[in-house]
């Protein structure tokens, strides 16, 4: 029986997360710490917020004295650390926020389990979600594995491989029972959309221009977010200590291919005549130190645990699409106030 700390539980995978862990595990007990930043939400856990195995706590993870209280009040077994900030752009706009949350925010949660288990490891784990961004940019053909050596090229990269650094560095000086998984890019319901997808699928609903950066050739490996979250309680509970697992795809799209992808299925859901949401293509500056390509191999996570992706990438997109046709009130509201200014900065310069 887990007492799990959640972090980042409020955002986009870690809502994924917390719901299928309180769902699935009701002797489980799940706290989710979030300092709800633009990112966070609770709307994003609506319906799981009264069960009696959750509870939420707002606060920040670099918050070290705020953590050590919680460890020694709730007697955690176990961390799911999903709380990061966690885009791109983002990142290259303001790096400081990242190496805070991520590197530090990391390291002091790593510090009080480590002080509050006090080498006790039994039944113990520290699970850091993190990203496949570490292992850096791929040329046309190859994969990640995970034994790729890192390479991280974006402050939001450089700040999720310095956070895996320090949890394998835990790991071999402490003997702290860790588990890595580093995941290709995610997509599905509750996703911000401040990333490529539910950013053209909003703009597609509004009749806005769909920003590609360069010439749209960049590659990435896309996930529907409920095999991930599948993955990770998969490795959670039968994964080995010290490991690391590569989660994927194995979906490689251009970003020009997957947006005229989903400009096709959106047209015909939206009754509109074919053809008219690729005519709101816009090609706009490129994002600087641009990765090219992203591409997972996860044969070990196969092999040693049995998992595999559950959905076609087609029915992925039109779950999600469906989802966000049917949450135009969620849409809303995360993007009226802070993303407006956020949008405007972004775009209107490119
Ligand atoms: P997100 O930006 O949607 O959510 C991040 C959450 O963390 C938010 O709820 C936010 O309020 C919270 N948070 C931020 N700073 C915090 C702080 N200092 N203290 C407490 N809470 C804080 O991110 P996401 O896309 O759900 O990503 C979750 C994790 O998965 C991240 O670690 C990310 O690196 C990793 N990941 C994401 C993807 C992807 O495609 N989105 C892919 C692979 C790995
Ligand atoms: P994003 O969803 O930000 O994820 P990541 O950068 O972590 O892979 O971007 C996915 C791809 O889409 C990436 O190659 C950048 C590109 N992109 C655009 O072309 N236009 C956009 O407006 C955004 C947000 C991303």
């Amino acid at each position: 029986m887990h007492k799990i700390l959640i972090t980042g539980g409020a955002g986009f995978i870690g809502s994924h997360l917390t719901r299928l862990f309180v769902r699935k595990y009701p002797g489980y007990t799940i706290v989710n710490l979030d300092k709800l930043t633009y990112a966070g939400n609770l709307e994003n856990l609506r319906d799981i917020e009264n069960e009696p195995n959750y509870h939420f706590i707002k606060g920040d993870i670099t918050d070290l004295n705020l953590l050590r209280n919680l460890f020694s009040a709730h007697k955690f077994t176990a961390v799911l650390h999903c709380a990061a900030e966690s885009h791109v752009d983002r990142s290259i706009t303001d790096p400081l926020a990242f190496i805070n949350t991520n590197v530090l925010g990391t390291a002091s949660l790593l510090q009080a389990a480590k002080e509050e288990w006090a080498g006790d490891y039994e039944n113990k784990i520290f699970y850091h979600i993190s990203t496949d961004e570490v292992y850096g940019s791929l040329g046309e053909t190859g994969f990640f594995t995970e034994t790729t050596a890192y390479d991280p090229r974006s402050p939001y990269s450089a700040s999720k491989a310095s956070s895996d650094h320090i949890v394998r560095a835990f790991y071999h000086t402490y003997k702290m029972p860790v588990k890595i998984s580093n995941c290709s890019n995610n997509y599905g319901p509750y996703h911000f959309p401040e990333k490529l997808i539910p950013l053209c699928i909003h703009n597609i609903i509004n009749n806005k221009p769909l920003p590609i950066y360069g010439k749209g050739e960049n590659v990435r490996d896309w996930l529907f977010v409920e095999d991930h979250v599948r993955a990770i309680d998969v490795i959670f509970h039968n994964g080995k200590i010290g490991e690391t697992y590569n989660i994927g795809g194995h979906n490689e799209w251009t970003n020009i291919n997957l947006v005229k992808e989903l400009c096709r299925q959106m047209d015909d859901k939206l009754g509109r005549p074919k053809g008219s949401s690729e005519k709101l293509i816009t090609y706009v500056t490129d994002r600087a130190g641009h990765d090219l390509r992203y591409a997972i191999d996860a044969s070990k996570l196969k092999k040693e645990l049995g998992w595999m992706p559950s959905l076609q990438f087609e029915e992925g997109i039109s779950k999600t699409i469906d989802w966000y046709l049917a949450n135009t009130e969620w849409l809303k509201h995360v993007t009226s106030g802070e993303y407006q200014h956020y949008y405007t900065e972004q775009y209107h310069k490119r």
